[in-house]
C-alpha cells in the first residue's frame, strides 16, 4: 500500500469546482496583484481568526520579515526564539542584521521553554518570535507576561498553526503579529507562494500595508523602505475558496492524531505520549528505549496537527524502512539553527540546547492529511510495528 506524507491531490479531487471558479474569477478581471480578491481574503482570514486587521503577503517568511521591519528592528537588536523550527523564522531575523537568542524547546511540545526566555533578556531585545510548531499553540500566556514585564514586541510565528487556539483565542491573534503561510503544504495552502499577517493593531497594520509595497504612500513617496511583499490575486482567490473548507479539515487531522493514538495504543509497542515520557525519562536521559514509540501530546486547547511527529530510536532506520514500504514520511528539522553553519559567527555549540538537538534526532512526522484513510493509518502503525521486531 503507497501512503503519501501528503496527497494534495486527494483534497483538490473535493474541490475542484469551487477552486475552478476561483482561478476564472481572477482571469476574468485581470486584477493579479493586490486588489479585491485578496482584500476579500484578508476581510475572511480576519473574520476566521477574530483579528481586526489581515494583511496578505507574499508568503509565511515575507510576514516573518515585515513584522521585524514594521518594528524597525535591525543591528544591534536581539530577538529572542526557539533553534527547533524551519530556516525562514531566524532567517528573517538575521536577514535584518539583528541577532537571533535561542531558547531550547519544553520536549513535551516542542516549543519554546518559556521558563528560560526571561535568562535570555538584555537591554537589547527587541522582540520574542514563539513558533507553533507542527500546529500547537506555545505557551502565549508566559510569552506575554514576560514580553509586557520587558517591553518586548511578539510575533506569533503561525506559520504551521492557522486555527489552532489557545485559551478560546485564535493561533496568531494573541501577539502583536501572527504570521501565517500558505504554502502548499500547510493545512490552509494556496498554489504557490503566500502569507497573511494578523494584528489587533491599527497603527501596526497600516504600516504593514505601506511595507509591503515597498514602503510607498502616497505611490511614489517614500518614508519607508519596504519591499515587494504583495500577496497575488489568484493565491488570495484559493485561499478564500479553500478557507470554509479548513475547519472540517483541522477535524480531520484531529481524528486522524486520535487513531493513531489508539493504533499504536493497541500495537504491543511500548507506547508514552511526549508528558509521560518527558516525566519518566531518567535525569539527562534524553532517548529513547528501543520499541517505544512517544506520541504527540495536546497540551493546548485544538492542536491542528500540521504535522503529526513521533520520537522514537533508530529514526533514520525506521524512516527508510517506512520508505522502502512505500510510506512517506519527513524528519522536521534534523539541523536545529543554532548548529546550521550559516549561523556559526552567533557563536552558538552543540550541547548548547539539548532538548533541541535530542528532537532533531528522535523526532519523525507520519501521514496525517485529511484524507488519510483507516487502511493507511493501520499500515502504516503495523510498518513501524513490524520494524520494531514486534510479532503480528
Ligand atoms: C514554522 C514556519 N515558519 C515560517 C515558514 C515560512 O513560510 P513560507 O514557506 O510561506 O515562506 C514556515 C513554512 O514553510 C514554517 O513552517
Amino acid at each position: 500500500m503507497n501512503v503519501p506524507l501528503l496527497d494534495l491531490k486527494a483534497q483538490y479531487e473535493t474541490i475542484k469546482t469551487e477552486l475552478e471558479q476561483a482561478i476564472h474569477a481572477v482571469m476574468e478581471s485581470q486584477h493579479f496583484i493586490l486588489g479585491p480578491h485578496v482584500q476579500r481574503c484578508e476581510e475572511a482570514i480576519a473574520a476566521y481568526c477574530h483579528a481586526p486587521h489581515a494583511i496578505g503577503v507574499s508568503s509565511g517568511s515575507d510576514a516573518l520579515l515585515i513584522c521585524l521591519m514594521a518594528e524597525g528592528i535591525g543591528p544591534g537588536d536581539e530577538v529572542i526564539t526557539t533553534p527547533y523550527t524551519f530556516f525562514a523564522t531566524v532567517g528573517a531575523i538575521a536577514r535584518l542584521g539583528a541577532t537571533p537568542v535561542f531558547v531550547d524547546i519544553d520536549p513535551v511540545t516542542y516549543n519554546l521553554a518559556v521558563d528560560q526566555i526571561a535568562d535570555k533578556i538584555t537591554s537589547r531585545t527587541k522582540a520574542i518570535i514563539p513558533v507553533h510548531l507542527y500546529g500547537q499553540s506555545a505557551d502565549m500566556q508566559a510569552v506575554m507576561d514576560i514580553a509586557s514585564k520587558h517591553g518586548l514586541v511578539v510575533i506569533e510565528d503561525a506559520a504551521q498553526s492557522i486555527g489552532a487556539r489557545y485559551d478560546g483565542r485564535s493561533s496568531g491573534t494573541i501577539g502583536h503579529y501572527g504570521c501565517f503561510s500558505f504554502f502548499p503544504s500547510k493545512n490552509l495552502g494556496a498554489a504557490g507562494d503566500g502569507g497573511m499577517v494578523v494584528t489587533n493593531d491599527p497603527k501596526r497594520a497600516e504600516r504593514l500595508r505601506i511595507l509591503r509595497a515597498h514602503g510607498s504612500h502616497p505611490k511614489y513617496y517614500h518614508r519607508l523602505v519596504g519591499g515587494n511583499f504583495r500577496l497575488d490575486a489568484l493565491q488570495g482567490a484559493i485561499i478564500s475558496a479553500k478557507l470554509p473548507h479548513l475547519d472540517d479539515w483541522t477535524e480531520g487531522r484531529r481524528s486522524n492524531a486520535r487513531r493513531y493514538d489508539r493504533l499504536f495504543a493497541e500495537s504491543g509497542l511500548i507506547v508514552s505520549d511526549t508528558r509521560d515520557w518527558a516525566q519518566t525519562r531518567p535525569d539527562g536521559e534524553m532517548l529513547v528505549r528501543d520499541r517505544n514509540v512517544v506520541l504527540p501530546t495536546e497540551v493546548t486547547e485544538r492542536h491542528v496537527f500540521n504535522q503529526y511527529v513521533i520520537r522514537v530510536d533508530r529514526r533514520d532506520e525506521l524512516k527508510a524502512h517506512l520508505q522502502k514500504n512505500g510510506i512517506g514520511t519527513e524528519v522536521y528539522y534534523p539541523v536545529p539553527m543554532h548548529v546550521q553553519e550559516c549561523f556559526k559567527d552567533l557563536g552558538y555549540n552543540r550541547g548548547d540546547f539539548p532538548e533541541s538537538e535530542a528532537a532533531a534526532e528522535h523526532t519523525l512526522a507520519l501521514p496525517i492529511y485529511p484524507e488519510l484513510s483507516d487502511e493507511q493509518a493501520a499500515c502504516v502503525v503495523h510498518t513501524i510495528r513490524a520494524f520494531f521486531g514486534q510479532p503480528d
